[in-house]
């Protein structure tokens, strides 16, 4: 059975069996609605969209074609992952768009922190769409939405979401698979449809991506700056245990330098801020503390393995007064 909304007593799923019976009737389902069609998704690598992903592979197969925008904010390894999973794991029709240039030369110069997000939101829809126009036949489109999504939408709290913003000429049937799951369900359903753990139990990630946590002007120096110190984090956050355990941690190299001494010589460069916290919807948020071991091993990999560092930095501050990203 497939329903449009949640219903009131639908079981949580929770367990593998739960999940499977999921699959079994969303794969059913999806071979009704979309017959012998063509449908296109938005794939970030993100766990709602590459559920999506995963679900559709089995059901149409190659009646899916997925696009993965890389607008250069995205983290160390990322894009990588995407084609190594679904391109060369599952066999998906995937195309791969490398709008790095495209995205930095438009953000270049601009501080403003409302003007950047809208600019990634607009450019990620323009590059979407050129590649939508250069398909033919494409019928559905496919989104991660999620029952929280359409619950916040109802309530007024956020708008309905994903697909806003596409130009008029196009229009599609929308194909939502995991619209009537939580997120703890996306992830049983995630993991048993063969995706692996660390993208399936991810922690949240902005759409506008490393662009946040770049403050001001982005320069690309900057941001490789905040991409290598995010993956020395990510690294020795899952070497300690704490993959999954704290609910989300990253760096921010704010726009200033000051003096440091390196090799018997004076430095001028940026700090590195870390920020981990833990909370359950947001709104309210605490900080992780870390082991002085911890602290110590990252200030010694950062400042050596990360060009133009000189000083780390780390945020004591909850949520409230301090939104989780620094833009
Ligand atoms: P703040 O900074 O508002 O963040 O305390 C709360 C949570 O939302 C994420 N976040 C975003 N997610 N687009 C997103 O998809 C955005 O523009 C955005 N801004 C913040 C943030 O990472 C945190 O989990």
């Amino acid at each position: 059975m497939v329903y449009d909304r949640r219903p009131d007593d639908m079981k949580r799923i929770t367990t593998g069996e739960l999940a499977d019976e999921f699959i079994e009737e969303q794969i059913f389902a999806l071979r009704e609605q979309i017959g012998d069609k063509k449908v296109l998704l938005a794939l970030s690598g993100g766990v709602d969209s590459s559920v999506v992903a995963a679900l559709l592979i089995k059901a149409v197969g190659k009646q899916l074609t997925c696009v993965h925008v890389n607008h250069g904010l995205l983290r160390k390894g990322e894009p990588e992952q995407v084609i190594e999973v679904f391109k060369n794991q599952m066999k998906a029709n995937l195309i791969y768009v490398d709008a790095t240039d495209r995205f930095l030369d438009k953000l270049a110069g601009v501080t403003d922190p409302e003007q950047k997000r809208k600019i990634i939101g607009s450019e990620f829809i323009d590059v979407f769409a050129e590649e939508a126009h250069k398909l033919n036949g494409i019928e559905f489109l496919a989104q991660g939405t999620i029952w929280p999504d359409i619950l916040e939408s109802e309530a007024g709290i956020k708008a309905h979401h994903n697909a806003g913003g596409l130009p008029e000429d196009m229009k599609f049937e929308l194909v939502e698979p995991v619209k009537i799951l939580f997120k703890d369900e996306v992830r049983v359903v995630g993991e048993r449809l063969g995706l692996p753990a660390n993208m399936v139990y991810r922690q949240p990630f902005p759409g506008p991506g490393l662009g946040v946590r770049c403050p001001g002007a982005i320069t690309r120096d900057r941001l490789e700056a905040v991409r290598e110190s995010d993956a020395i984090l990510r690294e020795e956050f899952a070497k300690n245990g704490l993959e999954g355990k704290v609910w989300q941690y990253f760096t921010v190299v704010p726009d200033f330098k000051s003096t440091g001494v390196k090799d018997g010589k004076r430095t001028f460069d940026w700090p590195c801020i870390i920020r981990a916290i833990n909370t359950t919807d947001v709104m309210e948020v605490t900080v992780e503390h870390l082991s002085d071991e911890l602290i110590d091993h990252l200030v010694k990999r950062i400042i050596t393995e990360v060009p133009g560092i000189n000083r780390v930095l780390f945020d004591y501050t909850p949520k409230p007064p301090a939104t989780v990203e620094y833009e």
